[in-house]
């Protein structure tokens, strides 16, 4: 009898590179093409969103053997260049998202992936809400704008399977460790709101560094945080079709 194991899914956020690391974390990623379909970045690929950095990053996911889709993260819009970073990764032949999907196809199925940088807010019962000053508006309504162009481009996407790429977070499970008063700058709840709404199969982000792997959304989507300190390996791969989740790359494991 043999295991139907399709789609599997390389992810990993956070990996903040910079010069004094060039070429260590591509020797990471060594032999993820016998371990994966594709590759996901969830954001803050650099430190401080320079475009040295951005080169690095670029220099580091150019040419594998698999497709790579990647969304930026609040650092990589540090220096203004997110524009400039977003090119140099085309260039390399990343596929970045900017609130948008893009379908690829991997053997006989059609990945859906749809996603961005999202933003923060806070989660239902303790969140900012689009009332009094401007700012506080702006602030809200900008990831309610996200929020609505993931849900009409999961909803135009026909595919076998659809995941969502973040680097904020939908829900506060994946926040646990984190101190609760910075909840509302790590992501909203109506990323999550949106996402149930159209229906995906996963949603993966980063940003929350002492996170927690593991969430659900409450129309019960799957959830990963896989930000590199919470993995704490180079990355993890996620079956879409199994309950378990491939924890490849151990001998890669990290400290912190
Ligand atoms: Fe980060
Ligand atoms: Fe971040």
């Amino acid at each position: 009898m043999s295991i139907l194991i399709d789609l599997r899914i390389a992810a990993v956020g956070d990996i903040h590179l910079g010069e004094d690391v060039r070429g260590q974390y591509r020797r990471k990623l060594e032999g993820i093409e016998d371990r994966a379909d594709v590759f996901m970045l969830a954001g803050d690929l650099t430190r401080h969103g320079t475009l040295e950095e951005g080169r690095v990053v670029a220099d580091e996911l150019r040419g594998l053997s698999i497709p790579v889709v990647a969304v930026l993260g609040n650092h990589d819009y540090h220096s203004d260049l997110q524009y400039e970073i977003a090119a140099e990764l085309r260039d390399a032949g990343v596929i970045v998202l900017d609130d948008d999907g893009v379908v690829i196809q991997c053997g006989d199925k059609k990945l859906g992936v749809v996603g961005g940088k999202g933003f923060g807010g806070g989660y239902a019962g303790k969140c900012a809400s689009e009332f009094g000053e401007r700012e506080i508006k702006n602030f809200v309504s900008h990831t309610r704008y996200i929020a609505e162009a993931w849900k009409v481009a999961l909803k135009e996407i026909v595919a076998d399977h659809r995941v969502v790429l973040s680097h904020y977070s939908p829900i506060k499970e994946t926040l646990e460790g984190e101190p609760p008063e910075i909840y509302p700058f790590l992501g909203s709840y109506l990323l999550a709101e949106a996402v149930d709404t159209a229906g995906a199969d996963l949603i993966l982000h980063g940003h929350a560094h002492k996170g927690s792997e593991k969430g659900m959304t409450p129309g019960g989507i799957r959830v990963r945080n896989v930000a590199l300190p919470v993995l704490g390996r180079a990355y993890s791969v996620y079956c879409l079709n199994c309950e378990d989740e491939f924890h490849s790359h151990d001998s890669q494991r990290q400290a912190g």
